[in-house]
């Protein structure tokens, strides 16, 4: 290669490396080369640790064309052709560390291609993600569950949209086609209860559904005390899911009052996902639940059909002894319809940690049935899980009252912190700007706070914390984005386009680390594509403002000798930036 084409760096390097190793081995199709950022940026922007293990191997074979790893380390080195205009240095450290250093023409080359953008704003180049071979990927998440205690959708399930919808933009970004899909509880036993209550209480028949809340609490209470209504509203369920016509439009009136509490937070987070709840599936149930017995992975066990898994003595149950249908049942239908009828090859469950268990099980059961063998490549499953939303005071997040916190008014506190705080500064934002951009702002803390912890962690919701100016906040990143779009208004640069290397200077080694920073951009989508983990896009974008702020600190951009060069370094991080604040959901300011 002469360039990395927009793959990540280090595919590129692990490519040119393999490509070394042949020349040096041939006929060795199986040495791996793994390449990874250089931990002490001193010695080099990448390394590659490889010849330790390469050359322990080869001795293990008898093969001792090599007295060390260091010889073998030189003896690559040497197998790259010199006339590429890649490095400005390979070196051998310590035992056969090899540090990778890029020359200059190379990174502004590299960064020249940030500037050619598809229409939709987002880099061309990174589509052709070398290892990935899924081509259609079903996101399972938010799925809230309708007309329970936490009707009003609770901070689980916020977690859960916020991760989905990174990781959604994330696959798209590399060239996945993606279905996003809301998986809502629409067909459990709070229907019965509810169903039951709404019976006694409502003879006339245009009674309205409204506060799904309190009703909820009221048959629940009656569900606990009162057994002659407890079997009403288990034969309400059983009714309701064999089709009982008049059950079936109070179950409609109510889902509709609570899709429209969704329907506005989803407005309110800007994202767009396709309600396919639990009463879906209801009809497939049956044929699936047939095949599994067929093939003998679901048997009968106390009146119930049990799936047990290897080695596992809690049985996934899939029918209760009732005849009912569960939780279970209907995510293996869900599964079967994706695999079968949306022809996906990669299914994606983002649910808290806590269900874990449910899904392993399931994905058993699948993989077992033979459904996720294909001619060409398996079906791919994944749990995306996550820890739990802890308040300030290390309990779980909750109102004064011990109630669930609703997120109309979780998101609308941060939007109105943020104007409050906007108000505070010298701005030259008129007052409709002013609330407009802490909507933006708002909603970007809220998402940002969720996305930048490791996901598997439980994480503090602190308003302070999420709204701190200095730290690795949202508000941070948009108010460096917003600095660098004013010195680039002032530059008048919107029009000019870099033609050549030329146009990018690079003296400065500021300038050379931002080039290098920008340049890992392809790097980073594809890790975080690899390990479904948002936060490692949220550790970048962190670093690319930090750094942008440490040359813009140095480097005098506007009136300076380079400036032109300088502008444009400043334009392709803005850029880069955007990007990244297109996957993470977060709506860039141009102005503060
Ligand atoms: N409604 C469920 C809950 O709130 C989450 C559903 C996740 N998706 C699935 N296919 N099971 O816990």
């Amino acid at each position: 290669p002469v360039s990395t084409g927009g793959d990540s760096l280090r595919s590129t390097m692990k490519l040119m490396f393999s490509q070394a190793g042949n020349v040096v081995f041939p006929g060795e199709s199986s040495l791996d080369f793994e390449i990874a950022e250089c931990s002490n940026r001193a010695l080099g922007d990448y390394q590659c640790n490889s010849a330790m293990k390469i050359f322990a191997e080869l001795k293990d074979r008898g093969d001792t064309r090599f007295k060390n790893p260091r010889s073998l380390a030189e003896a690559i080195i040497q197998a790259i052709p010199a006339e590429n205009s890649f490095f400005e240095k390979l070196a051998v450290a310590g035992p056969g560390f090899i540090n990778i250093t890029f020359s200059r023409e190379f990174l502004a080359q590299e960064a020249l291609r940030v500037f050619h953008c598809s229409a939709d704003g987002t880099f061309e180049t990174t589509r052709k993600f070398r290892k990935l071979t899924a081509k259609r990927a079903v996101v399972d998440y938010s799925s809230p569950n309708i007309a329970k205690e936490m009707q009003e959708m609770h901070v689980g399930h916020l977690r859960s949209t916020i991760i989905g919808e990174t990781i959604c933009r994330a696959l798209e970004f590399v060239g996945v086609e993606v279905i996003r899909l809301n998986h809502v509880g629409d067909w459990g036993t709070q229907f019965g209860m509810l169903l039951a209550h709404l019976e006694d209480i409502s003879e006339s028949s245009d009674f309205e559904v409204k506060n799904l809340q309190e009703l909820y609490k009221q048959s629940k209470i009656r569900f606990d005390s009162d057994e002659d209504f407890k079997k009403r509203a288990r034969a309400a369920v059983v009714h309701l899911q064999a089709g009982d016509k008049h059950l079936k439009e109070k179950w409609t009136d109510i889902c509709e009052v609570s899709r429209q509490d969704f329907e506005e937070i989803y407005r309110l987070l800007d994202v767009h996902i396709l309600e396919r709840g639990e009463s879906y599936y209801n009809y497939l149930i049956p044929d699936v639940l047939s095949e599994l017995i067929e093939k003998e992975i679901a048997v009968q066990s106390d009146g119930a059909l049990c799936i047990f898994a290897d080695g596992s003595d809690s049985p996934l149950i899939c029918r209760k002894s009732n005849g009912s249908f569960n939780y279970a049942s209907t995510d293996l239908a869900a599964l079967w319809q994706r695999i079968s009828d949306l022809c996906a090859d990669w299914i994606i469950y983002v649910t808290d940690v806590g269900q874990k268990k449910h899904f392993d099980a399931i994905f058993d059961a699948a993989s077992r049935a033979g459904w996720l063998k294909r001619e060409n490549g398996n079906v791919s499953l994944d749990h995306v899980g996550f820890g739990l939303v802890m308040g300030v005071d290390g309990k779980r997040f909750r109102t004064r009252s011990g109630d669930t916190v609703p997120l109309k008014s979780l998101l609308r506190e941060a939007q109105s912190r943020c104007l409050d705080s906007l108000r505070g500064r010298e701005s030259t934002l008129s007052d409709d700007e002013l609330e407009d951009a802490s909507r933006i702002m708002g909603v970007a803390a809220v998402k940002y706070a969720d996305l930048h912890n490791n996901r598997l962690t439980n994480y503090t919701f602190s308003y302070e914390r999420m709204l701190d100016l200095k730290g690795n906040t949202a508000v941070y990143l948009l108010y460096t984005h917003a600095r660098i779009s004013s010195l680039l208004e002032r530059a008048h640069t919107q029009d000019l386009e870099p033609l050549s290397i030329n146009d990018l200077v690079l003296k400065d080694e500021f300038e050379r680390v931002l080039a290098l920073t920008i340049m890992k951009f392809p790097d980073v989508v594809e890790s975080v594509v690899q390990d479904l983990l948002p936060s490692r896009l949220c550790d970048y974008t962190y670093s690319l403002c930090v750094t942008f702020n440490e040359f813009y600190g140095s480097c005098k951009v506007l009136g300076g000798e380079q400036e032109r060069s300088r502008t444009f370094l400043c334009q392709a991080t803005a850029i880069s930036l955007r990007q990244c604040f297109h996957i993470l959901g977060i709506e860039p300011l141009y102005r503060l």
